[in-house]
């Protein structure tokens, strides 16, 4: 039996998040530059070595798969990645395999993707208003993304929104989005905006919604009861009475849940990074291509684990950014 990868601060680690590829179709102005320049492609894991690094994660006990990116579904024939893990949904190893995505692909991908054992997708949209849309990410199509929500539900896979919660942006949506997915019969996720990436302090406490107040919004119309349920991730969910559908919230700013943290992430050339909001890292790629069989892989993998942070060191308090990580949300994939 091997034993599970449990960090110094007692956190077994069980959900592997893999960024697959740090290119995107959009460029959403808190994620990226306008002007991104994005790695030499073949700086990139190849799909079989990111097959070899996601089942030596398995083997010592990861549960849950979240491909994301960057926009993961357009890295090309990602499919053959999705296909060649269902084997591990199917052995039983794997009790999740899933995606976080911006929608734009998913009218081609939605049933290949049901096909390969995905059931949830979690599609960030922070408005559904057309101009706004256009806005953030700076030239999106929401009539794109919709088209994939429509074949998502089609292919009969579950959809949680995604929304960055953004001041003067999309407060004025907060019911909107929540009529839209409580129409839809999809979950919804706020999401505390964090101090990644390139913006300046002054953007940063601008842009800057707490969901303490988003919350109390949100009570101010609906009756709001918190439930014990999770699903993996951070995010804390309440039940809208009145609608009975679930609002999700991850609070990195004003409710730090890094104590229950599960999770690290590989980027799209291996290196492990074990915190989303620290600098702490560990170049597996050298691991993986030193050798054939998968030990010396393992034995990088646990040092790895060994340096896990307690957490992330993210603030705004004091009207200014502290802990900000100038390394941006597409490297490491949220
Ligand atoms: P579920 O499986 O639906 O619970 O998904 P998830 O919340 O684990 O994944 P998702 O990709 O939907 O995460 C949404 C966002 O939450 C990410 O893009 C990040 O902004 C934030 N987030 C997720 N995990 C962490 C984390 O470990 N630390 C911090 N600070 N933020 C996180
Ligand atoms: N703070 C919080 N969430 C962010 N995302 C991207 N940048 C940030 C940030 N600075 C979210 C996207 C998407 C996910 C991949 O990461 O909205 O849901
Ligand atoms: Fe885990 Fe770091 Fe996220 Fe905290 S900030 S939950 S420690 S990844």
């Amino acid at each position: 039996m091997t034993a599970p990868l449990i960090d110094p601060f007692h956190r077994a680690v069980s959900y592997l998040r893999v960024s697959v590829t740090d290119r995107c179709d959009f460029r959403c102005v808190y994620c990226m530059a306008e002007n991104m320049t994005f790695l030499p492609k073949k700086e990139l894991l190849t799909l079989e070595e990111l097959d070899r690094m996601c089942s030596t994660f398995i083997r010592l006990g990861v549960e849950k798969l979240r491909i994301t990116g960057g926009e993961p579904l357009v890295r090309r024939d990602i499919m053959t990645f999705f296909r060649a893990m269902k084997r591990h949904l199917d052995s039983g190893a794997l009790k999740e395999l899933t995606l976080t995505t911006n929608g734009s692909q998913l009218e081609r991908f939605a049933e290949e993707l049901y096909a390969c054992g995905v059931r949830r997708v979690n599609i960030s949209l922070d408005t559904i208003d057309e101009k706004k849309f256009a806005d953030i990410t700076r030239w999106g199509r929401l009539e794109q993304v919709m088209r994939g929500v429509d074949a998502a539900q089609a292919a009969g896979l579950r959809i949680k929104i995604n929304a960055v919660a953004l001041k003067g942006f999309n407060e004025d949506e907060l019911f909107t989005l929540a009529e839209w997915c409580a129409d839809r019969d999809m979950d919804m996720t706020w999401i505390e905006v964090m101090p990644m990436g390139d913006l300046g302090n002054e953007d940063r406490i601008g842009q800057y919604w707490s969901l303490d107040e988003l919350r109390g919004r949100l009570a101010e119309r609906y009756t709001l009861t918190d439930l014990a349920e999770r699903t993996g991730g951070p995010a804390r969910y309440v039940r809208l009475e009145e609608t009975g559908q679930k609002i999700g919230f991850i609070t990195p700013m004003t409710h730090n849940f890094c104590e229950s943290c599960n999770r690290v992430r590989l980027t799209c050339t291996g290196q492990l990074f074990m915190c989303l909001g620290q600098e702490d890292m560990a170049d597996l790629r050298g691991a993986l291509r030193s050798s054939e069989g998968d030990s010396v892989l393992e034995a990088a993998i646990r040092a790895a684990i060994a340096l896990k942070p307690k957490g992330h060191d993210f603030d705004y308090s004091r009207q200014k950014v502290d802990g900000q990580m100038s390394r941006h949300m597409s490297h490491t994939g949220g």
